[in-house]
């Protein structure tokens, strides 16, 4: 469904992606892994188009997208949930959940499923982002990225500084919009125990490029700890 060809970017001089090759298949739930300044931010900002690309091609079922806005990535079906989460703190989560419907035709309200994912959204409507734990931030910022009805969903580090049970609620979702919405996933991730509950790829980024990667039983198998942790 996504196909990642030759990507470079850079800060200034430092030259951050070296040559990103990577597919994402249809329907897949794929992991990247990395340790902390790899790069791995940096591809999911050039993926949705938050920063250009200044070589190589990504391409979304079969239409090359490199050159698109955010706005006309997201129209073409893609979603994006931040590293940090980025809700917007000031506005109730009612409203948030609204922000994420705002560049595609929105739909009538919030979509039940939503409320059945994350239920604490409901009972917290009217509460501000920015009151809410970081864990249920988190799903207010899946939540919000659902809004836009997306086809492909990338994720930047969800699990990061939130509490176990929130950890399996989400994971628990993921895998939920996977199977029952046929939604892709793209996930970057550090937490090797939640890849291998959910993940069935995974590919590992190193120095700016995908220096390992495979299926389920890879996954399983590998000894990935040297190439994950911090
Ligand atoms: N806005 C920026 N300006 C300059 N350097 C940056 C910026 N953002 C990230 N970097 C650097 O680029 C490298 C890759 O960062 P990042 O993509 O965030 O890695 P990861 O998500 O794998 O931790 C790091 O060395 C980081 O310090
Ligand atoms: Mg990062």
């Amino acid at each position: 469904m996504l196909e990642i060809d030759n990507l470079h970017q850079y800060y200034g001089s430092s030259h951050i992606l070296r040559g990103v090759n990577w597919s994402v298949p249809q329907g897949s739930l794929s992991t990247l892994m990395g340790r902390n300044g790899v790069g791995k931010t940096t591809l999911m900002q050039c993926l949705m188009g938050v920063q250009p690309a200044a070589q190589g091609r990504i391409v979304l079922d079969g239409q090359d997208i490199t050159r698109l806005s955010p706005a006309e990535r997201v129209r073409a079906g893609m979603a994006y949930v931040p590293q940090g989460r980025e809700i917007f703190p000031r506005l109730s989560v009612h409203e948030n959940l609204l922000m994420g419907a705002a560049s595609r035709r929105a739909p009538k309200g919030i979509p039940d499923y939503i409320h059945s994912l994350f239920p604490v959204l409901r009972d917290m409507a009217q509460r501000m982002g920015g009151d809410l734990s970081g864990g249920q931030q988190q799903q207010l910022a899946i939540a919000r990225a659902l809004m836009s009805q997306p086809r492909l969903l990338i994720l930047d580090e969800p699990t990061e500084g939130i509490q176990p049970n929130v950890i399996d609620q989400i994971g628990d979702a993921l895998q939920w919009l996977q199977r029952e919405q046929g939604l892709t996933i793209v996930l970057v991730e550090q937490y090797l125990d939640f890849v291998r509950r959910i993940a069935d790829r995974y590919a590992v980024m190193r120095r700016g490029a995908i220096v390992a990667q495979g299926d389920r039983e890879a996954l399983a198998a590998a000894d990935l700890t040297a190439l994950v942790s911090v």
